[in-house]
């Protein structure tokens, strides 16, 4: 059980500094199942340790797999690709849709049989799209009414699975994660096609590991059966573009601030956000680009600029999925109207991130209208006050930094759940030079 606090953001002087922000969560989850999955010791330095990559850790443990964080440094002892052995109970995936996703396509690949469970919250997201698809491939898995729990029934470990195409109904990195790693225990290739360019972490560190996985074809991904053991990481992963984004939109909203995050992943498929406040006015750099584990990094700086509101739709939206909470604070200080469209997939997300992010916003006196597929936003109407975390750790972040730009301070109620993603997030705010204050 985490300590409840409500956090305080008030008008701020400028925002300055140079900081290192904790590793990437998508890549920390994956370093750690992968490394369950290959054979041999992994060594994985800056992984991400918060309560979303606890619940995966926790999981690896019930699965047989031996591992131990010492400070950012997690080793892993991998157990190969049907080493995991059945759990005692049901697995517990905390409010991590991407453990219990990912984690379902290397159970079904294991043949391991488990149940896979989680929070309230985790329970009520759409299960349907990763088990329509394994069930096709005759991985023995039930839902309850599409959701969780997940059941993987016993199967023949020896058995493949069957190769087959699927056509993703949507860009989602966690269905295609799941569905890639079932793919390895497959009797021959298997295709996958998605609407929109979802993150290709997966992709790049199983490539990495000695998978023959191929994206020939834009948006199609091809995996062949796994030929030999994935070989074990030993690698140092790189900031989060996602929590940079929370210090970015920071120092964009209080004018005369200018900041630099150093060593942060530079994905393509989850730079959306800095294109975006490019084109809202405020000045973004890259500078020290280059590779690191697969993956593009850099570093980041921002300078403050009156910012203007922006039209954000199509692959867009699948570039930047979770940082809408923050681009709707930062657009309520824009001059102007924003629309986002195309953007559906957040009413799936750790909560409705259409109608609850509305829904906070407007108890902070933003004037906005909600969409099936987005929503509009008049800027310069937000005027601060009391707001809910809503069991959301994006949103708790995103509204308490309306605090730094509004007429009054802005207080966010139950905001400990950005310890599932960002535990560092009001220190590293602080050392900025930001107001927060904390009361338990
Ligand atoms: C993630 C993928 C995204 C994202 C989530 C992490 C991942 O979800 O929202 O925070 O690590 O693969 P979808 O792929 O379902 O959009």
């Amino acid at each position: 059980m985490q300590h409840a606090f409500d956090l305080s953001v008030s008008a701020s002087g400028p925002l300055a500094g140079d900081i290192l922000l904790p590793g990437d969560k998508s890549l920390s989850h994956r370093a750690a199942l992968f490394a369950a999955l290959a054979e041999g010791t992994s060594t994985i330095d800056r992984f991400l340790v918060s309560g979303v990559t606890r619940a995966m850790l926790n999981a690896l443990t019930s699965l047989g797999v031996a591992w131990d964080l010492s400070g950012e440094c997690l080793t892993v002892q991998g157990k190969g690709l049907r080493g995991f052995s059945p759990p005692t109970g049901p697995l517990f995936c905390g409010n991590s849709a991407t453990t219990i996703r990912m984690l379902a396509g290397a159970l079904a690949a294991s043949g391991t049989p488990c149940v896979l469970d989680g929070s309230e919250g985790l329970r009520k997201r759409p299960m349907g799209r990763i088990t329509d698809p394994l069930l096709k491939m005759g991985v023995p898995i039930a839902t309850a009414d599409g959701c969780a729990p997940l059941t993987l029934s016993a199967r023949r470990k020896e058995l493949p699975l069957r190769a087959s195409e699927h056509t993703l109904p949507v860009a989602s990195a966690q269905v295609k994660s799941c569905l890639i790693l079932a793919a390895l225990a497959a009797d021959g290739p298997t295709t996958l096609r998605e609407p929109g360019p979802s993150r290709d972490h997966t992709e790049r560190m199983l490539t990495a590991m000695g998978a023959d996985i191929r994206t020939e074809e834009p948006l199609t991904v091809r995996v062949a059966p796994l030929a030999r053991p994935l070989a074990p990481l030993d690698l140092t992963l790189p900031g989060d573009i996602s929590s940079a984004a929370f210090l970015l939109v920071a120092a964009a909203l209080v004018p005369g601030s200018s900041i630099l995050i150093r060593d942060v992943g530079l994905n393509p498929t989850r730079t959306g956000i800095l294109d975006v406040l490019r084109e809202m006015g405020a000045l973004v750099s890259v500078a020290n680009q280059h590779m690191t584990a697969g993956e593009p990094v850099g570093d980041i700086g921002l300078t403050a600029a009156p910012l203007k509101a922006v039209r954000v739709h199509g692959d867009t939206v699948v570039r930047m999925i979770d940082e809408f909470p923050v681009f709707a604070v930062a657009a309520c200080f824009a001059e102007g109207v924003t629309e986002v469209r195309d953007a559906e997939e957040l009413r799936y997300k750790e909560t409705d991130r259409i109608s609850v992010l509305c829904g906070e916003l407007r108890k902070l006196g933003a004037r906005l209208d909600e969409h099936k597929d987005g929503f509009t936003l008049r800027g310069g109407t937000l005027q601060g006050g009391v707001c809910e975390a809503q069991g959301d750790h994006r949103l708790a972040m995103s509204l308490a930094l309306a605090g730094l730009a509004a007429p009054l301070p802005v207080t966010v109620r139950h905001a400990e759940i950005l310890n599932e993603s960002f535990p560092d997030f009001v220190p590293q705010l602080r050392m900025l030079g930001a107001t927060a204050g904390l009361r338990t």
